[in-house]
């Protein structure tokens, strides 16, 4: 089964401004970008010249993480927050390749993200997949979301993922917040998949450049919050969640014995970004 949300008048395409959605779309290589989302991420390449290598590394991890989580944890049911273009394979090509009844809600508050959404609700007939066209900054909203409900069974295991999309939430207590509500409607025996930027394994002269590049008000480049493994670890450790093996990593080192195509010379400073994953206790 499919729906999609009304687009209740929310459909304004602000194509002069560039948003994460279309810039990751672009360094990843897709179409679906304007030339305001160009114009920033040649920017960021510029202060960060491997940003596309990271890019393809994060997706790679949400590849990996999602087939781990249905093989090994059995889990069959996924709330994809901060979804993306989509870009196949997408959550739920991933899942019901190796689960065809897997169920999958995507959320996500881009209105592009929204008009690609039919993409996304490709699902398996024994499955099920659902779009819900809402910000990650009002986690109550998403989880009183009638597709959510009617999609996932909450009292059963879900795998909520927050790749990649946690750093657009700049304030640490908003973060904090965010992470726990999700969290905490999540069943026992759930998992929490979690990427994040941060600048640690760069050189101080690239952290001060991208640190420039970013805060240009007429870049429009937007929030951007890197974080340290110390901001990390404290945010993670308020959750009620219990890691799994390895713990907080580079995404180039969260199982890369996984990755049937991984990229020969990539190391820790080119992703830029950690992964999480955690069992809700
Ligand atoms: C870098 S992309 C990551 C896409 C996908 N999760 C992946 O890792 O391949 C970040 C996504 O988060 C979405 N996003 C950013 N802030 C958001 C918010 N406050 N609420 C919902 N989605 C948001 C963007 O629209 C974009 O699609």
């Amino acid at each position: 089964m499919t729906d999609l949300p009304a687009p209740e008048g929310r459909l304004k395409l602000d194509i002069g401004k560039p948003h994460p959605a279309r810039r990751y779309d672009y360094w990843l290589g897709g179409k679906d970008n304007f030339a305001a989302d160009r114009e920033s991420a040649d920017a960021i390449a510029a202060a960060f010249p491997p940003i596309r290598i990271a890019a393809r590394e994060n997706r790679k991890f949400l590849r990996r993480v999602v087939s781990n989580l249905v093989r090994e944890h059995a889990i069959k049911q996924f709330l994809d927050v901060g979804t993306g273009i989509p870009t196949s394979p997408n959550t739920h090509e991933v899942a019901q390749d190796i689960d065809p009844t897997a169920r999958v809600v995507y959320v996500d508050n881009d209105p592009v993200v929204l008009c690609h959404a039919r993409a996304l609700l490709t699902s398996d007939p024994r499955g099920r997949t659902a779009y819900i066209d809402a910000d990650l900054n009002h986690p109550g909203k998403i989880l009183d979301d009638p597709a959510l409900r009617t999609t996932l069974d909450m009292n059963q295991p879900i795998g909520l993922l927050l790749v990649a999309v946690m750093h657009f939430i700049g304030d640490n207590t908003n973060a904090g917040d965010i992470l726990r509500k999700l969290v905490d409607a999540l069943a026992p025996g759930s998992y929490l998949a979690i990427t994040h930027a941060t600048y640690d394994p760069l050189p101080e002269a690239v952290r001060r450049t991208l640190h420039q590049e970013l805060a240009k008000p007429a870049a429009q480049h937007g929030t951007f919050r890197p974080r340290t493994r110390q901001e990390l670890t404290e945010l993670l450790d308020t959750l009620g969640v219990e890691p799994v093996h390895p713990g907080l990593v580079s995404t180039v080192h969260w199982h890369p014995e996984l990755d049937p195509s991984p990229e020969v010379g990539v190391d820790e400073a080119d992703a830029s970004c950690y992964a999480y994953v955690a069992r809700r206790l």
